[in-house]
Order: structure tokens, then sequence, then C-alpha cells
């Protein structure tokens, strides 16, 4: 039998997906994919009706559509005072998936260190194999999720050539502040690297938590690829459109890349993504404000049958320690979990390098209907019964 490559065997297939089919095939609650269950703004939705009618319907620019470049600048300006140049400083991917593994495969060369944080999403592990680069990984602390700077600062060498960083955070729900993002940038300036910033969940945010883009701290717009998608701001996660804000030396790179995984996204789901990029401050906070109820109820729910949780500050899982009801092996529990209580969660290993750093945890995601999260909370309160 022919073998696939030392890259593709060294990682697994994406545990988050496996487990969505998994929940398929028992008809579970799937609260493990970070997907929305309900509808999409309907002027987003019009807008890409209204683009394929119109005939948008063959190759954007392979970089975006200038409309939609223009529109995720003024955004950036309008929400951050952040300067981007639409012609030379963004480029245009299938997600914010395309979007780090371009960006990483444009900057970063085999053999080169990239800084991790961890927990982390599952996707940075295999974006670094597949680079050839070398992760160094920094752990981030519950409760808090925080950082010791010492340890950030050993993490880094001349062998450095970038950090990924994801705030609002994936599992942890952790919401960097100003001073840990600055002293992530003084190490960034002082090795002189990239920073990778994942920031998809930037606008669900609680209890006042702040999203502050590390482009915008002193000597870090030249030194960070800015990561975003229309995919949870929008609740479109398949329609697969995102993008990367960073220098034109930076982004020449990682265009050029780009073009040759995919040439381009969707065409008229870019020109519906910049008249959503225009909606008003409201839909923020409307989204921010509905996202809130949906935490309160899953955390409620989950600390009802005995997980251990934190709030989280952003994004939208909810990572807990299932050790009191049991949990040893989150693989096999999670299996169960869907099987006998009908429930999806990720097992928590597949945010760790080393797996036994998450054996008691689980990640839920609550980008849910009310009635979909109190239907898994009913079942996990007879499946967790016994
Ligand atoms: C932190 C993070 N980055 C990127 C993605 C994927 O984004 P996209 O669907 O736009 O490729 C996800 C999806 O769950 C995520 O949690």
């Amino acid at each position: 039998m022919l073998d696939v490559s030392r890259k593709a065997s060294r990682f697994t297939e994406s545990v988050i997906r496996e487990m969505t089919r998994l929940c398929r095939q028992h008809d579970a609650v799937n609260l493990a994919q970070g997907f929305p269950d309900f509808a999409a703004p309907a002027e987003i939705k019009d807008a890409a009706c209204r683009a394929i009618m119109a005939d948008v319907n063959q190759y954007a620019i392979t970089w975006g559509a200038p409309g939609l470049r223009q529109a995720i600048a003024a955004k950036q300006l309008r929400c951050y005072g952040m300067s981007v140049d639409p012609e030379r400083e963004i480029a245009v991917t299938c997600g914010a998936t395309e979007a780090m593994i371009a960006s990483i495969l444009a900057i970063v060369d085999p053999g080169d260190e990239i800084v991790v944080f961890e927990p982390f999403y599952e996707n940075y592990g295999p974006d670094a194999i597949l680079a050839g680069a070398v992760p160094r990984f920094v752990p981030l602390r519950p409760p808090d999720w925080t950082f010791d700077p010492d340890e950030l600062a050993a993490a880094f060498s001349d062998k450095t050539r970038g950090i990924i960083l994801n705030t609002p955070n994936n599992p942890t729900g952790k919401v960097f502040t100003r001073e840990e993002l600055e002293s992530i940038a003084t190490l960034c300036r002082k090795w002189d690297v990239v920073a990778f910033s994942d920031e998809i969940y930037e606008h669900i945010l609680y209890d006042g938590a702040e999203h502050v883009p590390i482009a915008t701290l002193p000597g870090m717009h030249d030194r960070t690829v800015t990561i975003n998608a229309l995919s949870k701001t929008y609740s479109v996660t398949g329609w697969r459109v995102g993008w990367t804000i960073a220098s034109p030396s930076l982004t020449a790179g990682i265009r050029k890349v780009h073009d040759f995984l995919t040439v381009g996204a969707a065409a008229p789901l870019q020109e519906a993504g910049a008249v959503a990029l225009g909606f008003p401050e409201s839909y923020y906070r409307t989204l921010a404000a509905d996202y809130t109820v949906r935490r309160d109820l899953l955390l409620s729910g989950l600390r009802g049958v005995g997980l251990q949780c934190e709030a989280p500050r952003g994004a939208y899982y909810i990572l807990a320690d299932a050790s009191a009801v049991g949990c040893r092996d989150d693989v096999a529990f999670a299996r169960r979990l869907v099987e006998s209580a009908g429930v999806g969660a990720v097992p928590g290993s597949s945010f760790f390098s080393r797996p036994e750093s998450g054996r008691t945890l689980l990640r839920f995601a609550f980008p849910k209907t009310e009635a979909t999260l109190k239907e898994a909370v009913k079942r996990l309160q007879r499946g967790l019964a016994h």
C-alpha cells in the first residue's frame, strides 16, 4: 500500500469534525463543533442572493473583491482606529482556516519555531506541521488562563519566526488583556518575529471584556497578521470567507500562497460580506447580548450536572472539568456522552500538545438556540444521573 507523506501522517483527522459526524450518527445534540443552529441575518442572505442574481458568479480578484477589502478596512478603522490599506494590506481567503495556513506557509520556513499558547484551537498543530515549523508550547493556566511571562520569554529565541495568538480564545474563553498583549508585543519586537493573531471571535465578548487587536499596539502594525472571517460574527460558517490584514510585504507573500492554494473565496459571498461589515454598532451589541443569554444558560446547566467550569469572557465555548462526574479518559467519556446521553462535546485532549493535559476536560459550544441548549441540559441531567 502506498504511504501518505510524513507530514500528513503526523496529525490525525480533526476530532471536532469527527464528533460532529458521530453526533449525526446518534442523533445527538451537537455541542461539539462551533457553528450556529440559528438563522444568519436576513440582510447578509439577501445580499448574497442579489449578488448571484446579478451574475457575480465568476472568479473574484484572487486576493479579494475590492468592495469587501474596502469594507474590511473601513470596519477596522471604525472599530479600532486601525488604518489599513485595502489595496496592499488585505488578502481575502477561504475562511480564517485558510488565512492562518496561508500566512504561516508564506512567512515561516521549515525548521523555524512558532510559539503557540496551549490549550489551542486544534488547527494550529497541523498548520505548523504542514509548514515544517516547530511549535513551542506555552501553557495558559486556569482559572484565568493567564501565562507566566518568564515561561513565555523562555520560549523565544533566534529560531523563533512567529507566535500564534487567539483572542477571544477558543477553547478557554480567555480574552487577552492589553497588558498581556503588551508583554507579547515586547517579545515580538525584541526577537523580530510576527504575531499571527486569530481574532475571529472579536465581537463575542461578555461582562464588559474589551477586544484589543495586537496590531494596534506600538510597533506591531507591520509585524502582525490579523486573521478574521465572516464565519462567527455573521453566523455563516459554511460560507468560507475570511481574510488577513498585514503589511504590504507580508501580504504580498500571503496573496501568492493563497492564490495557489485556492485561487479565491466565493465571489457572491464576498459581495454579501461587504454589506455585513457595514452593519451598525447595534448589530454587534445584540450579538454579544444574545450570546450572553446562551452562555449563562449552558453554564448553569453544566454546573447543575456537576461539571466544574468558569464563565468564558469571550468566544462561544465552555471548557469544563468533568472529573467530578467520573471523566478520566476524555475521549472515551465524550464518546459515551454522545452514545448514551445524546450530547456531543469535544474531548479536552484535542486542545493540548500532550493529551494527558486534557484528560478530564470537555469543550461545549453554545452557538445554539435556547431550545437546543435546554434540550442538551435535559439530556445531560438524564445521562449523567447514573
Ligand atoms: C479560533 C478559531 N479560528 C478559526 C476557526 C475557523 O474559522 P473559519 O470557519 O472561518 O475557517 C475557528 C472555528 O471554530 C476557530 O475557533
